[in-house]
């Protein structure tokens, strides 16, 4: 029997909206942002809430569409007077909902990488922007693999801008982009059998893949099938994670690269004890992308600040979460006051025969956010300084 008394969280609860996608095409990373949601939701409530207030999330499924999402965007903010919505992986779901977020004088919080060249008063975006993952990720591949890229993405915003941020990172170091295509996010054979024989007409040295969602594990199948080989030729992604490699066919992925801020095979401490509390209440394999880690360590963020501030008023959350540094599974982060981005962790992975990423390059600093790409060197990552003690390995 426990005899420890029950905590009552008595007062009224903090409500905040929590927008993921569990169906569509997106659904399958979304989910784990969810989770990640959640699993935070239910911490921070099991240690006594904030100032002795429950967390309580009014979720919704965005469906991976952005008209549905502003609708619900609409329905939270305005009919259910939440104040601070947590949420959205595509950036045409973000562009959509942000206006109404803007309008009702709202805080979005943002948990997905992203192309960048945006801000709102009323966002704090804690994914990485293309200088704390495409940089580095270009970084290595011109150093590793050659000169001579082939892009490919999914038919939206996300992958044509930062495609052209890309390009300009090759040009930059005397290398081509050979082709550039675009497929729909329900691509189907076709659509990969075409996208196969641009490669086999082109073969670069890399292909870099902005494809998101549904059709990615299929792109890596209809790759194998066709013969390529990662040692030649891999597929270098920052949209490809631990939740799309989860459903390709076993022995797909060896070899393929990604960079992002957060893989779910780090040895930290910090990374450590998400993973495992995350498995524990998720399933021993379940796949925790980057995208879910930001989902996590951004409601510890804005709650720190709602105890600072003592109300969930989006302009005292924004005024107090500036002050907080926090220690995220992948790093201490903390939000830029400058911009609303959030400062991160790069690293470069490549997955092993288990299906597993295993960090290639680890620059080891934290990177000041640069939404704008002001500096547009591969060499300058505006790298931010923190306690050696508390910057995170692998
Ligand atoms: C994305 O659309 N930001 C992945």
């Amino acid at each position: 029997m426990n005899d420890q008394p029950e905590l009552t969280l008595a007062t009224e609860p903090w409500r905040i909206g929590v927008l993921f996608s569990t169906t569509g095409a997106t659904a399958n990373i979304e989910r784990a942002q969810l989770n990640a949601t959640l699993l935070a939701i239910d911490e921070i409530n099991a240690a006594g809430g904030v100032l002795g207030r429950e967390i309580r999330p009014v979720v919704y499924d965005a469906a991976s569409d952005p008209k549905q999402s502003r609708a619900l965007a609409e329905q939270m903010i305005g009919a259910d007077g939440v104040k601070l919505v947590f949420g959205c992986y595509m950036s045409s779901v973000r562009k959509a909902v942000l206006p109404v977020i803007d309008s009702f004088r709202g805080l979005l919080f943002y948990p997905t990488f992203y192309e960048g060249f945006e801000y709102s008063a009323q966002a704090i975006y804690t994914g990485a922007t293309l200088n704390q993952n495409a940089f580095q990720l270009a970084k290595y591949l011109l150093a590793r693999h050659g000169q001579r890229f082939l892009f490919i993405g999914s038919n939206y915003i996300y992958p044509y801008e930062t495609n052209r941020i890309m390009s300009d990172f090759v040009v930059q170091s005397r290398g081509k982009v050979v082709e550039e295509l675009y497929i729909p996010l329900t691509a189907g054979a076709d659509d990969l059998s075409h996208v196969v024989k641009r490669i086999r007409k082109f073969s670069p040295d890399a292909i870099f893949s902005t494809i998101v969602g549904q059709a990615t594990a299929p792109f890596y199948e209809a790759y194998a099938d066709a013969g390529f080989s990662p040692s030649t030729m891999p597929i270098a992604s920052l949209t490809t994670s631990e939740a799309d490699v989860a459903e390709m066919r076993e022995g797909v992925a060896e070899g393929h690269i990604s960079a992002a801020t957060f893989f779910s095979t780090l040895g930290t401490p910090a990374a450590r004890k998400f993973t495992s509390s995350y498995r524990l209440r998720f399933g021993a394999d379940a796949p925790i992308p980057s995208a879910a880690e930001a989902a996590y360590f951004q409601i510890y963020l804005a709650a720190a600040a709602l105890e600072r501030a003592g109300s969930d008023d989006p302009r005292r959350v924004l005024a107090e979460i500036m002050e907080i540094e926090f220690d995220a599974p992948q790093g201490r982060v903390r939000v830029d006051a400058d911009n609303h981005h959030t400062y991160l962790w790069p690293r470069v992975a490549r997955l092993d025969a288990k299906g597993a990423f295993q960090i290639v390059w680890n620059p080891g600093v934290r990177v000041k956010p640069d939404p704008y790409c002001v500096s547009q060197s591969l060499d300058d990552w505006s790298a931010d300084f923190v306690e050696p003690s508390l910057s995170s390995g692998r």
